[in-house]
């Protein structure tokens, strides 16, 4: 996640980050994919060896529609981590994004931490920098083209995500707070580079889906509520460092943002989503496809199987590969483009988000 003092304190921090996220509970209180079912067929009329999990996501091929999120880099263990994300990815032949890129624009000793993705075969590439960093914060200064442009090339990328994590910013007692103009930031980087708006656990309502399009991004990771929660995890640091401020925001705000279901529900405004936060396995990814996402994208579950080295990682994405194309027999498609078309329940707490968003859509234009 963006860092906002020091480049030594970015590196250990981004440190941190990956150290909590292994080791402490982080994830929110309730998975929303928990509270969509998708409806058995019990006469598939598809062979499970025909079924394709190949799609396309922003005019690239992929092998199936699943992300490796933006996760790590800027410090020396995430270069091993990177290295074997890209592997994988490679070889699934699926999208991965670096973390927040920050750390080698302000030290470039640290950019073969990122660089080092860019020696496979990884079909899609996605940069990553952050929102609050494209304005003036307080003693720093705003990141422009230029920085986007050098993000870019560092690691061979198609694309930039520019990361939307204001909920980690303000839980933080150091973090960038300074937010005016920030859309504006966005949409002139968006005017000549392909950008993802990405959120990173807040999520995305209709009104800032429709923002974001006017700003030109070419697609948003709508980073719900459900999985990782940054709250969480600068919860657990504040702890580490016994700042009392930094733990109360931090617990005040475990479970803040939009669940990331009704986010890729609220969010279609015709660019395509990447439903990210809390995607478990296969059949959570199938779910977030019958919403609406084009993919979905995978961070907290598959971090721990990266650390471990390469055949966890393989064992992971193939586990989450797999149940996904179980779920499409089960539901009798053969193509990730029919999922989109199947029904579906919402039950508990996201049919009650969908409900009271509908009836204050009706509200406003009564
Ligand atoms: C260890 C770790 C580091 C992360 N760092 C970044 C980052 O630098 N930039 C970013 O855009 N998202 C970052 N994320 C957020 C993820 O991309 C994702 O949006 C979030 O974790 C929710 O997905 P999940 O529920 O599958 O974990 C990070 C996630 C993890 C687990």
């Amino acid at each position: 996640m963006p860092e906002s003092s020091a480049t030594g304190t970015t590196q250990r921090r981004k440190g941190e980050h990956v150290d909590i996220v292994l080791n402490e509970k982080v994830r929110a209180d309730h998975n929303y994919w928990d509270d969509i079912t998708l409806i058995h067929n019990s006469l598939p009329e598809v062979d499970f060896d025909e079924i394709s999990l190949e799609t396309n996501f922003l005019g690239v091929k992929i092998s199936a529609p699943i992300i490796i999120s933006g996760m790590t880099g800027g410090f020396q263990k995430a270069q091993d981590i990177n290295r074997t994300l890209a592997e994988a990815a490679a070889e699934f032949q699926i999208p991965m994004g670096v973390g927040s890129q920050r750390a080698a624009i302000e030290d470039p000793e640290m950019r073969t931490t990122y660089s080092v993705v860019s020696d496979y075969d990884v079909p899609l590439i996605i940069a990553n920098i952050g929102a609050p960093q494209l304005i003036k914060q307080r003693g720093k200064r705003a990141y422009g083209i230029e920085d986007a442009v050098a993000a870019m090339k560092m690691i061979d990328a198609g694309l930039i995500a520019v990361h939307l994590n204001y909920l980690q910013e303000v839980v933080q007692p150091e973090g960038d707070r300074a937010a005016e103009g920030v859309t504006e930031a966005i949409a002139r980087i968006a005017s000549s580079l392909p950008v993802m708006a990405k959120e990173t656990g807040g999520g995305i309502s209709r009104r800032v889906a429709l923002s974001l399009k006017s700003a030109g991004v070419k697609a948003i990771d709508v980073g719900g509520l459900g999985g990782t929660s940054w709250s969480a995890v600068e919860y657990h640091r504040a702890r580490r460092k016994h700042s009392p401020l930094g733990e109360s925001l931090g617990r005040t705000f475990w479970n803040w943002g939009i669940p990331t279901p009704v986010s890729v529900i609220e969010s279609q405004v015709g660019l395509p989503l990447v439903a990210t936060g809390g995607i478990r396995n296969g059949l959570d990814a199938a779910k977030a496809i019958c919403l609406g996402a084009a993919c979905a994208g995978v961070a907290g579950a598959v971090i721990g199987a990266a650390s471990k080295g390469r055949s966890a990682l393989n064992d992971k994405l193939n586990e989450i590969i797999e149940g996904l194309r179980a779920t499409m027999f089960l539901t009798g498609v053969s193509r990730v483009s029919e999922l989109s078309g199947i029904k579906c329940i919402i039950t508990g707490m996201t049919r009650e988000w969908l409900s009271a968003t509908t009836a204050a859509e009706l509200h406003r234009e009564a």
